[in-house]
């Protein structure tokens, strides 16, 4: 089952869904995984408080690149009110292989990005049940 994931993982890693930026979008937030230096920016479009279109970019590992990938293609359609409650939970599970502490900072640095990007929240996805 997990090589279903891992095959998942590698597709979305090299046929990047909702690569690139968008020319005017009403929200854009950026940020660096501060373990690797790796990098992801999503620019989001919101009509009448839906998500209507979303991309990233940057560059770091299949993990970053492929749950940044599949959270845009999971947010298109969605209120930014469903979106507000997704968690750390809901981006483990799209990958669906385990991870360990450094390994899980690539997978939430894109729901890192979108969550501080629209709601102003700096804090790690997760961190606060952590510690
Ligand atoms: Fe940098 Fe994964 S090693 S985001």
């Amino acid at each position: 089952m997990e090589d279903l994931y891992r095959d998942q993982i590698i597709d979305h890693y090299q046929n990047p869904r909702n690569h690139g930026t968008l020319e005017h979008p009403d929200i854009s937030y950026e940020e660096d995984n501060p373990v690797c230096g790796d990098h992801i920016r999503i620019d989001l479009k919101v009509d009448n408080g839906i998500v209507t279109d979303a991309r990233f970019a940057g560059h770091g590992c299949s993990i970053s690149q492929a749950s940044a990938s599949m959270l845009t293609e999971d947010i298109i359609g969605k209120s930014l009110e469903v979106v507000r409650q997704i968690g750390k939970e809901h981006v483990l599970e799209m990958l669906g292989i385990p991870l360990g502490p450094v390994r899980m900072k690539c997978a939430l640095l894109a729901l890192k990005v979108l969550k501080a990007g629209a709601y102003g929240l700096q804090g790690w996805p997760g961190d606060e049940e952590e510690e």
